[in-house]
């Protein structure tokens, strides 16, 4: 049965305008927006928007749900983290599924659907992690463009695990550009931090902050260039994750002026926190144990003012939690096995806004771009990412002004700790739609149903400079 809903009065944004208009939601889609649409329609429910800023759903571009990593597996799934996602704004996620070295590309798409398919709260599609590119895996990458799978992962660290060196490097990019996908990279030197592990554990310095040693932004930087010439080789285009330091933005700005397709992730971390976390008594600075690392508050600045520029084009979360209790204390007495990575999902849209927009640090414009309208254009996700007739009803209805203070005792993430607890936020979400449904309904979940959530299939890569 179609469920109509009409908003109105509310002020709606893109990355490009603002203005106060009325929308109108039929069946799952935008059907109309204009001025005093309430006054030609009438829906099945009307929401006031009015003092309230409606956006896009955001668009978390880089999840990890329920990923097997280092002898444990992050502990949000789909339904899980996906319902966290919707309490804060964001509708849809891209999460990667993982290939096995020695495994197809196939059996990681298929163990990731069955993960997602039927628990999934929210919209979901997959990039494909590429561990081991050979001639039989090579001839796969057709095979997840047709499925809808059109962005490919390459971690240049996790030596031993899931590191790819540059000649497999190479050849995933000239196979993936032939059929009109898009490389995305972990860029950090694998064997610099291997190398730099191994010392600190030799020197018995085992503490969380010597992972945050390991991890130097000179390993994250030398990876961000070299990848950036191998996609210059060979005439790529290129999705750069989680930059995180001033010395990766500068390489990567250089760059640029050879008219590079490539794009740039940050995170909700590296914009807000900086390294003095792992300075924190009783083991805390396991919690912001992730790759790369918390920076300095230099680089914090420096991604700011990149994203208002217009060079960094993304925010995601790399969502990621382990539990304090259970996971991050495998690593009490060597930073080494610490897993890596932390919660994010639900807090991202408010974060942003707060310390971005209302701090001054980004236009609300840019903060549409960056959270919504980007991942959706750069990743083909084509029904998703503006409030547009016929696009998705994916909106958020945020409260500019009112405050509250995020906290893991009242969080939905499925983990036991947070590296926001104590964090004073101006603005908030209030009422989400998903598909046309309203799902969360001042601040809380609305007959959410396990499954809801529909598989993304995105178009090929077709951007150009
Ligand atoms: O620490 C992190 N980032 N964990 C998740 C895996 C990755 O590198 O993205
Ligand atoms: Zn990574
Ligand atoms: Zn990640």
């Amino acid at each position: 049965m179609s469920q109509s809903t009409l908003i109105v009065n509310g002020h709606i944004w893109s990355a490009h305008d603002d203005f106060i208009a009325d929308i109108l939601v039929n069946d799952g889609k935008i059907v109309a927006i204009g001025k005093d649409l309430h006054k030609q329609y009438s829906a099945d429910e009307t929401i006031d928007a009015s003092g309230l800023y409606v956006l896009p759903g955001g668009i978390d571009a880089h999840t990890h749900m329920e990923l097997p990593f280092m002898g444990t597996k992050a502990a949000d799934d789909f339904e899980t983290g996906t319902l966290a996602g919707l309490h804060g704004g964001t509708t849809s996620i891209i999460d990667f599924a993982i290939q096995t070295q020695g495994k197809s590309m196939q059996s990681a798409l298929d163990d990731w659907h069955a993960k997602a398919d039927g628990k999934a709260v929210g919209d979901y599609s997959f990039h494909l992690a590429v561990t081991d590119f050979n001639e039989s895996t090579k001839k796969e990458v057709a095979k997840m463009v047709e499925q809808g799978v059109t962005s490919f992962k390459t971690f240049m660290a996790y030596k031993g695990a899931l590191m790819v060196d540059d000649a497999m490097m190479l050849g995933l990019m000239t196979e993936v550009k032939t059929q009109g996908g898009i490389i995305t990279v972990h860029a950090e030197n694998g064997d610099i931090v291997d190398s730099l592990v191994k010392k600190f554990k030799q020197e018995g310095t085992l503490s969380p902050k010597y992972h945050c040693l390991a991890h130097p932004a000179i390993a994250e930087a030398e990876a961000a260039n070299r990848v950036m010439d191998l996609a210059h080789m060979t005439d790529s285009s290129l999705y750069i994750v989680h930059t995180s330091c001033r010395d990766s933005l500068a390489n990567v700005k250089r760059n640029f002026l050879r008219d590079q397709r490539v794009f740039l992730e940050t995170c909700t971390q590296y914009l807000l926190l900086d390294d003095s976390v792992y300075e924190k008594p009783n083991f805390e600075g396991a919690k912001y144990v992730m790759s790369p690392p918390i920076r300095k508050k230099d680089d914090q600045v420096a991604l700011w003012a990149s994203m208002q520029a217009g060079h960094v084009h993304t925010v995601a979360t790399d969502h990621c939690p382990f539990n304090f209790c259970g996971q991050k204390d495998m690593g009490k007495d060597d930073f080494s096995k610490i897993p890596n990575g932390a919660a994010g999902i639900e807090h991202r849209l408010e974060l942003i806004f707060s310390e971005g927009v209302v701090n001054k640090k980004i236009t609300m414009n840019r903060f549409v771009e960056v959270m919504c309208t980007n991942p959706a254009t750069i990743f083909g996700l084509s029904n998703k990412g503006s409030i547009t007739i016929g696009k998705d009803a994916d909106i958020v209805l945020l409260d500019p002004n009112e405050k509250h203070t995020i906290h893991s005792k009242t969080h939905h993430h499925n983990v036991d700790s947070g590296i926001y607890d104590g964090w004073k936020v101006t603005g908030r979400v209030k009422t989400v739609l998903s598909n046309g449904k309203i799902v969360i309904r001042d601040n809380k979940a609305d007959q959410v149903v396990k499954g809801q959530g529909k598989f993304q299939k995105r178009k090929q890569f077709n951007y150009s400079l």
